[in-house]
């Protein structure tokens, strides 16, 4: 039997009057904030939902990460959505109306201004997909999870 201690006390985040959450990540507007279950993001990390941002199940993010639904520099502007059990390393930023797929793993100080496909390992300003996950890498992030 597997266990996964971490999972198990896990709770869904609280938000403060700023957006500030119990483990010192952010996210403004988070009423348009949609969270998996078991998501693990790390502390510094900065949430911008105003247009929509889904984290599904599993998702991990490092900290010092930025997701922006709105990026007010450059007028760009769109939901964003990263898939089950994607993992996103630290210091990386994702723009809007970007989709990260399911399994996907960012690498840390990666700019994420494309669509990453599902199972892929992608990292670099801008983001390059590097290569495919191997079914062992695959089931290792199913297992790190696994609490059956
Ligand atoms: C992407 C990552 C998973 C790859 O790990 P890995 O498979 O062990 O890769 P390696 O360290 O063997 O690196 C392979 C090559 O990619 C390069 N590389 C690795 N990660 C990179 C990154 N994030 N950006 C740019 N290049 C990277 C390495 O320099 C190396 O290049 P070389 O072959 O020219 O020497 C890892 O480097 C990473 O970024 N992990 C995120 C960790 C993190 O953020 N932790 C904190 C939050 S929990």
């Amino acid at each position: 039997m597997k266990t996964q201690p971490k999972i198990l006390n896990w709770k869904f985040p609280k938000f403060d009057s700023n957006g500030m959450t119990q483990w010192f990540w952010m996210c403004q507007h988070h009423k348009n904030l949609i969270l998996g279950n078991y998501i693990d993001i790390g502390a510094f990390t900065y949430i911008n939902a105003l247009y929509g941002i889904t984290l599904g199940d599993y998702v991990q993010i490092g900290s010092h990460c930025s997701i922006y639904s709105v990026s007010t520099i450059d007028k760009k502007k769109g939901p964003v959505y990263v898939g089950q059990y994607a993992k996103i390393g630290t210091h990386s930023t994702v723009m809007p109306g970007i989709k990260i797929g399911k399994h996907a793993l960012i690498g840390a100080y990666s700019f994420v201004n494309k669509n990453i496909p599902d199972g892929v390992l992608a990292f670099g300003i801008p983001i390059r997909v590097v290569r495919k996950l191997t079914e062992e890498e695959l089931s290792i992030h199913r297992d790190e999870y696994s609490i059956l």
